[in-house]
């Protein structure tokens, strides 16, 4: 398992971004699972509900970010939420 966090200089669009990636050590994505990762409902796991993914993609998208996916060669599956970083307005003094 591995996690981290990075900043990435123009990550989204012209603007920066925040990075956090997680890799774990399990199997890898199946054979033809990566062009349904994010469709709601698919799963190739037993019991699994298939939402696991797309509720999350939902989430960050809401937040103007997204999720990169890819599979390492060392195996295991590896993805990276990226959100935008705004430049938040200086608080006024209190008068
Ligand atoms: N870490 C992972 N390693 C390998 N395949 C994954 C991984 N995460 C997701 N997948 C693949 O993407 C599919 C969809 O994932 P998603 O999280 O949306 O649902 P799920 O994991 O199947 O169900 P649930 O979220 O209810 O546990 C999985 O069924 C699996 O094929
Ligand atoms: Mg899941």
């Amino acid at each position: 398992m591995f996690v981290a966090l990075g900043l990435r200089r123009h990550g989204l669009g012209s603007g920066d971004a925040v990075t956090l990636t997680v890799r774990d050590n399990g199997p890898g994505f199946a054979p033809g699972a990566l062009a349904n990762l994010f469709v709601p409902f698919h799963t190739t796991k037993a019991a699994g509900t298939g939402l696991g993914l797309p509720i999350s993609q939902r989430i960050v998208e809401n937040h103007r970010g997204l999720i990169e996916v890819s599979a390492p060669e060392s195996g295991g599956a590896q993805f990276t939420i990226v959100l935008p970083v705004y430049a938040q307005p200086r608080a006024e003094s209190p008068t």
